[in-house]
C-alpha cells in the first residue's frame, strides 16, 4: 500500500519507479536511518528492501558484533563484498548497505557499476543521539561516539560522495527522506 504522506502523488511515484532499472543502494554512516529510509522507499515503490547486515548475520549465523569480535574486520568487510553482489544479483528493489561497505573499493566499484548508490548525510549530533538508543555497533564500542562519528565521517566522505545521489536526512520523518530519494532520481536519470 502506498503510505498516505508522501508529497508525490501515485501516479508520480509509480511513473519514477519504473524508470529505475536497477537496485537502489543506500549508503552512509552508521545512524543516519539506511534501514528505516530503505523500507519506506521501497513500500512507496512496491519493491521489495534487504538490509545487507541482516542478510550477513543469516549467512554467518552470527550477529555483526560476534563475526568482528571472533574473526576481525576484514574477515567481516570480505563476507560483506560477497553478500552485497549476491544481492544485487538478485535484483532486489532497495538494499541497506552497513556504514563501511562503501568504503571498500571492490564493493564500491560493484555498486557503482551495477547499482544506483545513494549517500544519505546527517550532522553527527543527530547520529550520536540515534545511534545510542542501541549497542550493536563494535566500531561505536571503541571509544567516545561523538568522536568515532566525527572522524569516521570525515575519512568516508570522500568515498560516500562518489554516490550517484546524496540527500540529507535531519531529525524530521524518515518517508520524507524517501521521497527525496524518489525526487532527487527522478531529476538524475
Ligand atoms: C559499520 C556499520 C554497521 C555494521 C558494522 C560496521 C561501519 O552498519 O555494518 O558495525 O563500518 O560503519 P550500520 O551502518 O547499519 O550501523
Amino acid at each position: 500500500m502506498i503510505e498516505q504522506h508522501s508529497s508525490l502523488s501515485e501516479a508520480e511515484i509509480a511513473r519514477i519507479s519504473t524508470r529505475i532499472d536497477r537496485p537502489i543502494v543506500l549508503v552512509g554512516l552508521m545512524g543516519v536511518g539506511k534501514s528505516t529510509v530503505g523500507r519506506r522507499l521501497a513500500n512507496l515503490m512496491r519493491r521489495k528492501f534487504v538490509d545487507a547486515d541482516e542478510a550477513i548475520e543469516e549467512a554467518a549465523q552470527r550477529s555483526v558484533s560476534e563475526i568482528f569480535e571472533e574473526f576481525g574486520e576484514s574477515y567481516f568487510r570480505d563476507g560483506e563484498r560477497r553478500v552485497i553482489a549476491r544481492l544485487i544479483d538478485e535484483d532486489w528493489g532497495v538494499i541497506a548497505t552497513g556504514g563501511g561497505a562503501f568504503v571498500d573499493p571492490e564493493t564500491r566499484a560493484l555498486i557503482l557499476d551495477r547499482a544506483i548508490a545513494v549517500w544519505i548525510d546527517c550532522d553527527v549530533d543527530t547520529l550520536v543521539e540515534r545511534t545510542s538508543r542501541r549497542d550493536t555497533r563494535p566500531l561505536l564500542k571503541q571509544g567516545d561516539p561523538h568522536e568515532i562519528l566525527t572522524r569516521l565521517l570525515e575519512q568516508r566522505r570522500p568515498f560516500y560522495s562518489q554516490a550517484q545521489i546524496r540527500v540529507e536526512s535531519g531529525k524530521g520523518p524518515h518517508l520524507d527522506t524517501a521521497t527525496t530519494i524518489l525526487e532527487r532520481l527522478d531529476a538524475w536519470l
